[in-house]
C-alpha cells in the first residue's frame, strides 16, 4: 500500500507577532499544498527537492522528527511542495502535518487529527525552539480561523495574491524577529504595548467583516495592520514595495504575512491578475491562490 496526504499553507489576515502575547489573530489556509507519499519499506528513506536521506535532522528536520514521533517505522517518504520554503506561509507546518498524517494512515496508527496537530506543534517547537500552534492547527483543519479561540469563520470569496520577496525568511529568522519585538517592547512598553493591543483588536473587527464578506473594510484594516507591523520593525523595504504595488493595482488591502524581515506579503483582490502583475513589476514573485476549507487530506 501507499498513502498520499496533502496539507495546506497559510496566511495571516491579522495578528502575527501580537499573537505571541496572547492577542487574537485570524489565519487562513490557502490552496498551496505540500504532498507527502508514505510507503512501508525495510528502511527509513526521505526524498525531497533537497536530496535523499535517512533520518537526518539537519537536512530534513521536520520530516525526521515526525517519523521519530511516530516510533521510527521503516518508511519511504517522498515530498513535493507548492509552498515556498521558509517564507512565512507555513511550509514547515504543512510538511510536518502531511508526513504525520500519511504515516498514521499507512501504518494504521489510529491517531485523531487533533492529536496530529498537537504532535506537529511539538515538532515545530523542538526544531525551531519556539512556535505558536497557529500554523500546525490551520494546516490540519484548514479554513479561516480565529486564534486562539479556534473559531471557524466564513471562507473568503475573493482571490488571495501572495508576493514573495524571495529574501531572508526562515524559521531562525522568525525567532530573531520575535526576540527583536520583545526587546522593543521591554525598552518602550508604554508605546509598544498599545500597538500590540491594537493589532489584537483587528481580529474581532475582522471577524465581522469576514462574515459580512465586506472585503473593502477588511482590506483597509489589513493596510493598518501592515503599518503597525512596520512600526514594530518587522517589515522591509522590499515587502513594503510589494504591499504598495498591490494596493496601487486595486487590491482591497495588502500586508506582510508571517514574521516579516523578508518572506511574503498578501493581498486580497477580485482582479488578481492585475495585482500579481504589479507585484512582479515591483520585483516580487506573485502567486494567485484562494482560501481553502480543507486541511490535511488523503488523496
Ligand atoms: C510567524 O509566522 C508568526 C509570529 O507571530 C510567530 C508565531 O506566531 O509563532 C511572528
Amino acid at each position: 500500500m501507499t498513502t498520499t496526504c496533502s496539507a495546506p499553507g497559510k496566511i495571516y489576515l491579522f495578528g502575527e507577532h501580537a499573537v505571541v502575547y496572547g492577542e487574537p489573530a485570524i489565519a487562513c489556509a490557502v490552496e498551496l499544498r505540500t504532498r507527502v507519499i508514505a510507503k512501508k519499506s525495510n528502511e527509513i528513506t526521505i526524498s525531497s527537492d533537497i536530496g535523499t536521506t535517512k533520518l537526518d535532522f539537519d537536512m530534513h528536520p521536520y520530516v525526521s522528527s515526525a517519523i521519530r514521533k511516530l516510533g521510527s517505522p521503516d518508511v519511504f517518504i517522498e515530498i513535493t511542495s507548492e509552498i515556498p520554503v521558509g517564507s512565512g506561509l507555513g511550509s514547515s507546518a504543512a510538511v510536518t502535518i502531511a508526513t504525520l498524517s500519511a504515516i498514521n494512515i499507512e501504518f494504521g496508527l489510529g491517531y485523531e487529527k487533533e492529536e496530529l496537530a498537537k504532535m506537529g506543534h511539538e515538532i515545530e517547537k523542538e526544531v525551531q525552539g519556539a512556535a505558536s500552534p497557529t500554523d500546525t492547527f490551520v494546516s490540519t483543519f484548514g479554513g479561516v480561523v480565529e486564534i486562539p479561540s479556534r473559531k471557524r469563520l466564513n471562507l473568503l470569496d475573493c482571490d488571495v495574491v501572495i508576493g514573495n520577496t524571495n529574501k531572508g525568511a526562515s524559521p531562525k529568522k522568525t525567532a530573531k524577529l520575535v526576540q527583536q519585538v520583545a526587546r522593543l517592547k521591554e525598552e518602550h512598553p508604554d508605546i509598544i504595548n498599545p500597538i500590540i493591543k491594537t493589532i489584537g483588536s483587528f481580529a474581532k473587527q475582522g471577524e465581522l467583516m469576514v462574515s459580512q464578506k465586506n472585503y473593502t473594510s477588511l482590506g483597509k484594516l489589513m493596510n493598518v495592520n501592515h503599518g503597525l507591523l512596520d512600526a514594530l520593525g518587522v517589515s522591509t523595504m522590499e515587502l513594503s514595495a510589494l504591499v504598495y504595488a498591490a494596493r496601487n493595482a486595486g487590491a482591497y488591502g495588502a500586508k506582510l504575512t508571517g514574521a516579516g524581515g523578508g518572506g511574503c506579503m498578501v493581498a486580497l483582490s477580485d482582479s488578481p491578475r492585475e495585482v500579481a502583475e504589479a507585484i512582479e513589476k515591483a520585483g516580487g514573485r506573485a502567486i494567485i491562490t484562494r482560501a481553502t476549507p480543507e486541511g490535511v487530506i488523503q488523496i
